[in-house]
């Protein structure tokens, strides 16, 4: 799919090359003053007159007519090199990708130098293209009856550079590994409810397992009646699919120690049960397996990448159903850590079934844990849907996932969690703790409850509840599920191996 050549631009045969354009402020130098001077200063016309631009994110087709081997030059904006920014590159990148599938075509090249600044290195920009490369030509195929128009995407793309070519071809890796991880997450997450069971979740562990030589586990439920998880166990009751306990474990050091947990949510789908969500409110929840395809996503770029990070990865897997059998307000139910619940509201499922899930990561030996999950509409109405609320109970991990999900560009926000909230998570007449204290802070006591069960353990709490999904396309991805957190994970658990 990648070729990398240490050959010029200006002698590349290709339906369409994509060169940078840096405000430095703009003017063509090195190989790009070479085109304009092939172009007889046109280029330069073209940018007093507005046609192109180094704008970010500005992209302009240029036919080249017969003046160079490539057919078209395909400029994108970088805008101010001084302000080069790895991310912003990747989002005009993506832009120029949309632009080449508008333009049907199935192989491009690129000019990868004119991409490098001092900010950007080649490398850099290698991974920013082939990242970009993958988000932004993802396509959910859906179910329509198929067209009879043949499907064209990019498939072929050419790196020039002058840089060392097995560098760039190793980033060129990282990035396209990066990106299709987060692609898979966000086919798993589109597909509707009754195509993705639990047991579909489960056996798409099985595969990335024998894929990756991961160790895998799948409780049933009788498994489950046995270690007692009465959190998990409820919220499945009134299902006819059977739950599932998936269970990852990546053991690339000698010993199981030092183990990194991660715990999604996997709730195939979330009618809010017996407090049923309103109608409205109900379209959309075959998003709240979210957290676990960020989870399912992270350990295919992991299987990939092959960090030296030991992980276990546990996903607790129904949907939260209405029937004669399904669990009620006011029923007390006992988790797996011995702690009591009072249930206050079925629809605040996903923190009972991720009690038992942090219970029995522990049980499998991580000494941190992060869990991610779509928990609460809260979320959204403190951040918006362009951020991840953070809850944490360390000061050190947290720090850490901050960082990697800068690395990702993945934008996070930490919510507190005092003392008082957690009286609040612990306030019942009848049991050890409530799921539902309220509609007030109900963001903060979604993670709080969650933290409950992390106990003395180091513990970050993901809500994407905001982010998992979005209903307006852009340049690194369409409309629907976005992948979030999958990188985050991904990179953390890189960052880790490099200590
Ligand atoms: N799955 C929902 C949260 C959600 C809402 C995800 C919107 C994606 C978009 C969760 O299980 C839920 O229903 N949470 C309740 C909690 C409340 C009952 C305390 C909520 O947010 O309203
Ligand atoms: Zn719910
Ligand atoms: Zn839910």
């Amino acid at each position: 799919m990648f070729t990398v050549k240490n050959e010029s631009m200006l002698q590349q045969e290709t339906p369409c090359l994509i060169v940078g354009l840096y405000d430095r402020p703009l003017k063509f130098a090195g190989e790009l003053a070479t085109l304009d001077e092939l172009f007889n200063g046109e280029l330069t016309e073209l940018v007093k007159e507005g046609d192109l631009s180094a704008k970010s994110k500005k992209v302009a087709i240029v036919p080249t007519l017969g003046k160079m081997p490539a057919k078209r030059l395909l400029f994108v904006g970088l805008g101010k090199e001084k302000q080069a920014d790895f991310h912003e590159m990747k989002e005009a990148i993506g832009g120029a990708f949309i632009k080449s599938k508008h333009l049907g075509l199935t192989s491009v090249a690129v000019a990868l130098d004119s991409f490098v600044c001092e900010e950007i290195s080649a490398e850099d920009a290698a991974q920013a293209f082939s990242e970009a490369f993958g988000l932004a030509t993802y396509e959910f195929k859906g179910y329509k009856q198929a067209s009879n128009e043949p499907e064209k995407k990019v498939e072929q793309l050419t790196v020039l550079t002058k840089a060392e070519s097995e560098a760039v071809q190793a980033a060129l890796q990282v990035g396209y590994v990066l990106s299709q991880g987060t692609n898979s997450a966000r086919t798993l997450v589109n597909t509707p409810g009754n195509m993705l069971t639990a047991s579909d979740l489960a056996a798409y562990a099985e595969q990335l397992a024998v894929k990756y030589g991961f160790e895998v586990e799948i409780l049933e439920k009788a498994d489950m009646e046995k270690l007692g998880m009465g959190a998990f166990l409820a919220v499945n009751q009134g299902s006819t699919e059977p739950p599932k306990m998936i269970t990852l474990k990546y053991q690339p050091k000698e010993e199981w120690t030092d183990v990194l947990g991660l715990v999604g949510k996997g709730i195939t789908f979330d009618t809010g049960g017996y407090s049923l969500k309103p109608k409205d409110g109900i379209v959309g929840m075959k998003t709240d397996m979210g957290g676990a395809a960020a989870v399912l996503g992270a350990m295919e770029i992991i299987g990939e990448l092959k960090p030296n990070q030991n992980i276990v990865a546990v996903i607790p897997s129904t949907d939260n159903m209405v029937s004669g059998h399904a669990f009620k307000p006011d029923d007390v139910i006992t988790s797996m850590s011995g702690k009591t619940i009072e249930v206050l509201n079925t629809d605040a499922e996903g923190r009972l079934v991720l009690a038992d899930a942090m219970t029995y990561a522990k049980h499998h030996g991580a000494n941190y844990l992060i869990d991610v999950a779509t928990l609460t509409g809260g979320v959204i109405v403190a951040l918006g849907t362009d951020k991840t609320g953070a809850i944490t109970n360390n000061e050190e991990l947290f720090e850490e996932v901050l960082e990697a999900s800068f690395e990702a560009g993945e934008f996070i926000w930490r919510l507190p969690l005092t003392e008082k909230d957690k009286k609040r998570i612990r306030n019942s007449s009848i049991a050890d703790l409530n799921n539902s204290p309220g509609r007030d802070g109900h963001a903060i006591m979604g993670g709080g409850f969650i933290g409950e069960f992390a106990e003395g353990t180091p513990w970050v709490h993901l809500d994407i509840a905001g982010t998992a999904d979005t209903n307006k396309g852009g340049a690194l991805g369409p409309a629907g599920a976005t992948g979030a957190m999958v990188r985050t994970l991904a990179l953390l658990a890189m960052r880790r191996n490099e200590e």
